[in-house]
């Protein structure tokens, strides 16, 4: 063999090598060579391609990442629509699904169901063209979803080549073991960064990155469920799972079949147990009528197909000990009691604070220093305490009361008529400040991103900053004499605040913290007043009854505006922030009596593929109302993943009807949705 030969058939035989160990690393989790052996053979890889430059194809392991930054994240249309998954959290409504199923199928059929978890990460869909990895993207609306093809080749569970000539488009999540989680977090924690809530958050925002370097650093796995050419590839769902697993896809490899209710909710039952031995967090199994032909008999309703169901599992819970319990001050002054934990895994992250709410919680449960108590997350919701093991208690555990102080600045609290929140009533409390300052400079807000929590402390406590007018006097040359500021911090900082002025009125009232008027209804409130000189130029006595004309604004707003625009202090913060020329003019929108959406009112809520204030603009363009809460009236719930169970609630109270965002996007062209 000549040499160069030989350095072809070399590196031939290291590139399936490398292969076989990401196979036996990632998708078996059963590594067959220590990490040291494995890099010994990239490093041989990489100068072999080095010297021969030839060598270095695309499907070569050295080729998972490129150096290519990316702008934006084109949009591309799914080969077929990715629909989501019907859920529930009762056994009786699965049941019910069941019996659905049978009655949907021919009498007599014996129907065969696939349980499996649902992985809890982020849904993306690849496509495999004559054996090779050629395109990926997210699920976006379902419809057309973002290119992420360079972020998805970083994924060293997902093959760069399959052995499979057709065309392949596999659907699948993004996940990100738990174990993974803690280890990125701490390295955020050490660099300053906030950690990430749960590994789903971590996966979603991983995926989308512009710079796919960043994202080759980040621990992300594939785990495949299905494939759009259905019978083309497998008879059924299981053997599409078996068949992914042969070409050395990555697959949770969990499914099991069922024939009867019974062994469905065994087997639902077995997962739930199992679970926290799972590297990755699932939220859930999804049962799935396994025939294809069932399937297809069955069909999809709009938004889901009529085969599979999501059983969701209820809030996690652990239990730990309770070390001490802190007391925090809000923006709005009022004291909430947070429990210091011996810090304990729940739901993929670890948890050292929970919320005690207030003194009647505390006292509710009877909650002690030193206590055994359980804590729960549900869903995005901060973890809670709910409950105390009495029977563990040794004696030595202390009784905790609310200070009759605020712990901040030692002013005495109050407690308004008809609240159980302690309040501190000292408007220039450097919790206060600090806290609605930072509100302020959400991004739901005036979105000054560069105002970071310790930045705003130091401006607190350095008395630079005493509210959220004094930050348009902050100069470069004040905020250079900060710790860790530099030059070119600073300017960053002054320039995000001289562009925070161009907002709108409503996100300055947002801002402000009005009580009881949140985004939608300052937005409303700012179209009512046009601009921040018309609102202050209302007349006094007539704001109760302007702002009481606002559609949807109740008497308990009214007032509430009513009071913010009398007090002397919030009055001049508004006059200052006029003065220095902050917001602009809340725009209204003309064509609003005659669009498609005239006459029907909308709370939108839950995760969106959109900014949700991108949606509230697009309902109110087309002549639609929108309103913060459910209530009496109001037409369509616009619902996201992740909906909270109490707006549910309240739409089945008032009869809201319930939409998902692909039926809001009909709406908007002017469609009516089926009864
Ligand atoms: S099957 C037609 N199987 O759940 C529906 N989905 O609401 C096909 N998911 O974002 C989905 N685990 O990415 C299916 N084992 C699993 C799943 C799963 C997680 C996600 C999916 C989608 C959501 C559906």
């Amino acid at each position: 063999m000549t040499a160069e030969g030989k350095t072809g058939a070399r590196h031939a035989q290291l590139v399936r090598e490398i292969h076989a160990h990401d196979y036996r690393y990632y998708v078996l989790d059963d590594p067959a060579v220590t990490d040291r052996q494995y890099d010994a053979l990239v490093e041989e890889l990489k100068s072999m391609e080095e010297k021969e430059p030839s060598l270095r194809t695309q499907d070569s392991p050295s080729n998972r990442v490129s150096g290519t930054l990316r702008g934006d994240l084109r949009s591309v249309k799914h080969v077929e629509r990715m629909m989501s998954l019907d859920n529930t959290y009762s056994e009786a409504e699965l049941s019910e699904f069941l019996r659905r199923v049978k009655d949907g199928l021919r009498a007599g059929t014996e129907v065969t169901f696939c349980v499996e978890p649902k992985l809890d990460g982020a849904s993306i869909e690849v496509l495999y063209r004559n054996g090779r990895l050629t395109e990926g993207s997210t699920r976006g609306d379902g419809e057309y979803g973002e290119e992420i093809s360079e972020n998805l080749r970083t994924i060293r569970s997902l093959p760069l080549t399959i052995a499979y000539d057709g065309p392949l488009t596999l659907r699948g999540e993004v996940v990100i073991y738990r174990r993974d989680l803690e280890k990125i977090n701490e390295a955020r924690v050490a660099a300053g960064d906030p950690p990430f809530a749960n590994p789903r958050n971590a996966a979603a925002g991983s995926l989308r990155m512009m710079d796919p370097r960043v994202v080759a650093a980040r621990p992300l796995r594939a785990l495949m469920y299905g494939v759009v050419e259905g019978k083309k590839f497998a008879p059924c769902h299981s053997a599409t799972l078996e068949r992914l697993a042969e070409l050395g896809l990555p697959t949770h490899r969990r499914q099991v079949i069922c024939k009867t209710a019974e062994e469905i909710f065994g087997a639902i039952g077995d997962v739930e147990k199992n679970r926290a031995g799972y590297p990755y967090e699932i939220d859930g199994v999804v049962v799935k009528v396994d025939s294809f032909s069932d399937q297809d008999i069955l069909g999809t309703t709009a938004k889901f197909p009529r085969w599979a169901i999501a059983f969701k599992y209820g809030a996690e819970q652990a239990n730990t000990r309770l070390r001490n319990i802190v007391v925090q001050v809000g923006r709005t002054g009022a004291l909430t009691p947070v429990a210091l934990l011996d810090p304990v895994p729940l739901a993929g992250t670890t948890v050292s604070r929970a919320s005690l709410h207030n003194s009647d919680i505390i006292e509710g449960l009877d909650v002690r220093i030193g206590d055994i108590v359980t804590v729960q997350k549900a869903g995005e919701i901060i973890p809670q305490v709910i409950g105390v093991d009495k029977d563990a208690r040794t004696g030595d555990e202390k009784p905790f009361a609310m200070p009759t102080a605020c712990p901040v600045c030692g002013t005495a609290v109050e407690r308004r008529e008809g609240e159980v929140a302690l309040r501190c009533p000292n408007r220039r409390c450097p919790a206060i400040v600090k806290g609605s300052i930072i509100h302020y400079s959400r991004r739901y807000a005036m979105d000054i991103d560069q105002l970071g929590e310790s930045l705003v402390e130091q401006l607190v406590a350095k008395n630079v900053v005493s509210d959220v007018a004094d930050l348009y006097d902050l100069t470069v040359e004040k905020l250079v004499e900060l710790e860790r500021m530099g030059k070119k911090s600073a300017e960053n900082v002054v320039a995000g605040v001289l562009a925070s002025k161009e907002r709108t009125l409503g996100r300055l009232l947002t801002g402000v913290g009005i009580e009881h008027v949140g985004q939608v209804a300052a937005v409303q409130l700012a179209q009512a007043a046009g601009s921040l000189a018309g609102l202050l130029a209302w007349e006094v006595d007539k704001v109760h009854e302007l702002v009481d004309g606002i559609a949807g604004f109740g008497p308990k707003m009214a007032e509430s505006v009513t009071a913010f625009l009398t007090d002397d202090v919030q009055r001049k913060l508004l006059e200052r922030l006029h003065a220095r020329d902050v917001s602009r003019p809340e725009p209204v929108q003309s064509s609003a009596e005659s669009g498609p959406l005239s006459g029907m009112s909308f709370c939108v809520t839950g995760v969106l593929t959109q900014k949700r204030e991108d949606v509230h603009a697009a309902i109110r363009a087309a002549g639609g109302t929108v309103h913060d809460a459910v209530k009496k009236g109001t037409t369509y719930l616009v619902a996201g993943e992740k909906v909270g169970k109490s707006k549910l609630d309240l739409a089945k109270k008032h009869g809201t009807k319930v939409i998902d965002e692909e039926q809001l996007k009909r709406l908007l062209q002017g469609e009516t949705l089926e009864a």
